[in-house]
Order: C-alpha cells, then sequence, then structure tokens
C-alpha cells in the first residue's frame, strides 16, 4: 500500500464539519425544554432524562456535547448551566435569544441552494420579509443578547446626550434601540423611520409597549427622495444602511440634511476584517445576505469614515468592532459639522486628515 506523506492535519476539517451538528443539538435542548429543566437544579444523567422523558444512555452522551459546546458544565455525574446558557437560553430569563436562534435557522436554510445560487445568481430581494411582526419582536427581543447593552451604553455616555431632544431611529423596525435610549432621557422623543409597511406594525408595537406618547412612526421608502424628516439632534442607524456600500454619501447627506448643527449621527453596522476574510460568523453572514439577493452585510471602518466626511460628518467617537458583546458590530458616532467651532476640524478633513 502507498501510504501518502501528509503534511497537514485532517482534524481541523475533522473538527469543522461536526461543529456544524451543533445547531441541532441545541435547538433539539431548547424544545425538550432541557435549560429549563437544569435551571432548577443541577442532575445526572438518569434523573435528566426521567425529567425530558428521554432515554438515558442517549441523553447522557446529548448533554456531554452540550459541555463540549460549553454550554453545560459537569460536575461528578452532575450537569449544570453554563452562565451563557443560563442568560440567553433559558426562556425566563430577560435576555432570552430563542426567537433568535429560530431566525439564524430560518435564514440559514437558503444555505442549501447554495450549488444552485452559485452559478445561477439569487433571487430579487423581498423587503416584505421585514414586514412580519413576529420577526420584528424577534429581532427586538434578539438585541437583548448584547446589543441593546452595547448601543446604550454608547450613545448616552457621549458628551450629547444629556441634552438630546429629538432623534430619528432610520429603519428602526422594533424600535427596542429608541425606547431604551427614551427611558435614558425624559425630554428626548423619537421617530422611528421605515419602509411604509413596517412602519405600520412599529406603531402597533409602540402602542402595545406602552411608548406612542413619545415615539412618532414615518413610512417611506429612504431609496426614493423622500424627506427623512428634519431638526433631528441625533440620527441612529443600526444595521440598514449596507444597501449603499460604495456610494454611501447619497444617503448620508439626506441625513445630514435632516439634521441641526453639532447633531450625532451613530452608526451600528457589522464589520468584518479588512481583506473580508474573517471572522468565520461575518463571512457566513456575508455569504447568506448575498445568496438572498441584498447587496452585503458589513461596512468598513474606513468607507464609513471617508463617507462621513464627504457628507459635512466629524468628530468621530469609535466603539470597535472586537468589542461587540453579541455581534461583530462598529458603533461609530459623528457630529454634523458646521458650528463655528466645527472650522478646525473641517479644514483638517479638506487636508485629508481624519480627526479622530
Ligand atoms: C436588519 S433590519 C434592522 C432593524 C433595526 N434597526 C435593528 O438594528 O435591529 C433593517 C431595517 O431597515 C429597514 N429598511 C431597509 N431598507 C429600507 C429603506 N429603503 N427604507 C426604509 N427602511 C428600510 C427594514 O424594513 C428593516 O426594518
Amino acid at each position: 500500500m502507498n501510504i501518502p506523506q501528509i503534511k497537514s492535519n485532517f482534524r481541523t476539517i475533522d473538527s469543522i464539519l461536526y461543529a456544524g451538528y451543533a445547531p441541532n443539538v441545541i435547538s433539539t435542548a431548547m424544545e425538550l425544554g432541557l435549560f429549563e429543566a437544569l435551571a432548577k437544579e443541577p442532575m445526572n444523567a438518569n434523573t435528566l432524562s426521567a425529567k425530558l422523558g428521554t432515554i438515558e444512555n442517549v441523553t447522557e452522551a446529548f448533554a456531554n456535547a452540550l459541555v463540549s459546546l460549553k454550554l453545560l458544565e459537569k460536575n461528578g455525574d452532575y450537569y449544570s448551566l453554563a452562565q451563557v446558557a443560563e442568560e440567553f437560553l433559558v426562556k425566563a430569563s430577560p435576555a432570552y435569544q430563542g426567537a433568535t436562534i429560530a431566525l439564524f435557522s430560518h435564514y440559514g436554510q437558503v444555505m442549501n441552494q447554495i450549488p444552485e445560487i452559485l452559478k445561477n445568481g439569487p433571487p430579487k430581494f423581498d423587503t416584505d420579509m421585514w414586514a412580519n411582526i413576529e420577526a420584528m419582536k424577534a429581532g427586538g427581543q434578539g438585541t437583548m443578547g448584547g446589543s441593546i447593552q452595547d448601543v446604550t451604553e454608547f450613545i448616552t455616555t457621549l458628551p450629547e446626550f444629556p441634552n438630546l431632544k429629538n432623534m430619528c431611529d432610520l429603519g428602526g423596525s422594533h424600535g427596542f434601540y429608541t425606547m431604551a435610549l427614551l427611558d435614558k432621557n425624559p425630554q428626548l422623543r423619537g421617530t422611528i423611520l421605515d419602509l411604509p409597511k413596517v412602519a405600520e406594525l412599529a406603531k402597533e408595537l409602540i402602542l402595545e409597549m406602552g411608548c406612542a406618547e413619545r415615539i412618532d412612526t414615518i413610512g417611506a421608502d429612504i431609496k426614493t427622495d423622500v424627506s427623512i424628516g428634519e431638526g433631528y439632534d441625533l440620527v441612529f442607524a443600526s444595521h440598514v444602511i449596507y444597501e449603499w456600500k460604495g456610494h454611501l454619501e447619497g444617503i448620508l447627506k439626506r441625513i445630514n440634511k435632516a439634521m441641526v448643527p453639532g447633531g450625532v449621527f451613530v452608526s451600528n453596522h457589522l464589520s468584518m476584517d479588512d481583506d473580508e476574510c474573517g471572522p468565520v460568523s461575518g463571512t457566513m453572514v456575508e455569504l447568506m445576505t448575498r445568496l438572498m439577493g441584498y447587496p452585503t452585510h458589513h461596512l468598513s471602518e474606513d468607507e464609513l469614515k471617508q463617507a462621513l466626511e464627504a457628507s459635512g460628518f466629524g468628530d468621530f467617537t469609535v466603539r470597535p468592532a472586537e468589542e461587540g458583546r453579541q455581534y461583530r458590530s462598529l458603533i461609530l458616532a459623528a457630529r454634523k459639522l458646521g458650528r463655528p467651532e466645527d472650522r478646525d476640524i473641517a479644514q483638517k478633513q479638506k487636508g485629508g486628515k481624519s480627526n479622530e
């Protein structure tokens, strides 16, 4: 037998393949109520299988797989929840991510069509997928897994925050970010701007959440040249301006026009490695996005800053994407220049320097 000489290690590929079973294991554990059972008390495989109505011997292997995924801990024969499972996988937790995980599986179905779409191209992207109240609620609850904490901490610590009065949440959908910011500043009022069908549903959601007195909605497609309002001292755009990648100035100039001088624009968008080949989650999101017929789901810090500078913004504050607790999301604030004290900043930018 001619045994091949090998220079690398197949275990790299082996690990990737076996990690592919993880979503199945996690979804089944959630369906069975395994995380709720262990939230009550640590259990061995015998008690756990009796609680779940499952076969002990298989349950043991199942629980061990969850230990290897670091969702459970094992002490002797006893399984307990790891903190990450306690916070995100137990239904009673305020940061429960069940709906996000269900959406992950739902959108992931496009991965079954990779060969066909690679060859024939994606279908036309359907914007109606955003006009779904359950998906909007899931999106709002999803932010509780770190994004809303990151964004709220970032914006409330900006020096302008205590004086803000009038914000717009562009592509705001569920409106959770606006609601969280309004909670922290009693004089702030909000406008959720989204596609007409989504804005109608957002109105219902805001009413349901008891925030209708301080939050308005505007139904508009920002691709057309409609006004997005005026007099905002904060415009927040989260996961919405990807579509303008490569020609961001158009949308940013319109945002700038709707703001007061000195007003703050805050962007919250996914950001990948410079060569767009990492992290793995980022490359997979990008692949899924393009398979679904949407242009991209990432913006780079450089592109964003350059486009902002060309659109009348400057004086950046940045929270690096690596620090994101839920996603690799870059949070960046830029001020609308135009006040007398902004002259120096504008001058430096014209000279080609960024003024972070
Ligand atoms: C991925 S969701 C983000 C929702 C929310 N901002 C967040 O970060 O959780 C994108 C939102 O942008 C809205 N959107 C996309 N294109 C739009 C357009 N051309 N005009 C207005 N809203 C748009 C969608 O309807 C959707 O609600």
